[in-house]
């Protein structure tokens, strides 16, 4: 875990994305004034920080990982950023607020981490009726992907679906959609271009150290199979208003 830690540390991103998508996200929902918004494993904060751009509302970042929280603590002050936004170290399985707090919950590729079903389910209660929830999930884009990524991902997250399944899954959650798109490559490459730095640099710090090589290993098999694959599946962002 510490190598983990070590490879995404003070890493801009967590996922992929980038400001301009949190944007394009962010549009989706229609003008809102001083929106309490609850940002779900907000990791180092890059799309914290536009959100507190993009609104005059107040945002909560809530995680469990405290040196993410403190990177986006330092980003947010250096930007003068930080009387919009209160870095919480929370875990997203047991958020402590009341019911309907937030006019707005943004999870950008967190909610796996819960579980898709689980995530919509749990965290209902914490918007204000008629509230918005925007995420990103990892979905497959086409039917029938080689052996080989389909094999990669039953091993990595076997819950994967179809986008068009992952669609047709909100309204039994108590969710509109009310759009989404596909997240491009170039995102993809705006998270993965810094980790690839930090594979190429740990891997000759750690040459002769066998559990941190199987790490790297596995961050860079992760890459090599987007670069390979990238056609077959993808990140979709989702902005959904809460129905019921
Ligand atoms: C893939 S990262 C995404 C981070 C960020 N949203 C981004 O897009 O850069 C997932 C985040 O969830 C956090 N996390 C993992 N388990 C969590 C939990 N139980 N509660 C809260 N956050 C958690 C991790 O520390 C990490 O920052």
């Amino acid at each position: 875990m510490e190598i983990f830690f070590e490879i995404h540390k003070d890493l801009p991103k967590e996922s992929p994305g980038g400001d301009e998508y949190t944007r394009q996200a962010w549009q989706l929902l229609p003008p809102l004034s001083q929106p309490n918004i609850l940002d779900i494993g907000c990791g180092p904060g890059a799309q914290t920080l536009e959100l507190a751009r993009l609104t005059d509302g107040h945002i909560k970042a809530v995680d469990n990982h405290q040196p993410f929280l403190d990177h986006l603590q330092a980003q947010a002050t250096a930007l003068g950023l930080l009387d919009q936004i209160t870095c919480l170290n929370q875990s997203m399985f047991a958020l402590s607020f009341p019911e309907a707090t937030f006019d707005v919950l943004w999870a950008e590729g967190s909610i796996y981490i819960i579980g898709l079903v689980e995530g919509l389910k749990q965290w209902h209660s914490l918007l204000k009726p008629g509230g918005y929830l925007v995420l990103s999930e990892l979905v497959w884009l086409q039917s029938q992907p080689p052996q080989a990524i389909q094999t990669y991902w039953a091993e990595n997250y076997p819950g994967m679906r179809t986008l068009e399944e992952v669609l047709n899954l909100f309204p039994g959650c108590g969710y509109d959609l009310i759009g989404h798109f596909t997240l491009p490559e170039k995102g993809w490459w705006n998270y993965y271009l810094p980790v690839q730095a930090r594979i190429n640099d740990l891997g000759q710090r750690y040459h002769n150290n066998p559990e941190a090589l199987t790490m790297l290993n596995n961050e860079q098999r992760e890459i090599d199979m987007y670069r390979e694959y990238h056609d077959w599946y993808g990140y979709e962002f989702v902005a959904l208003q809460k129905s019921s």
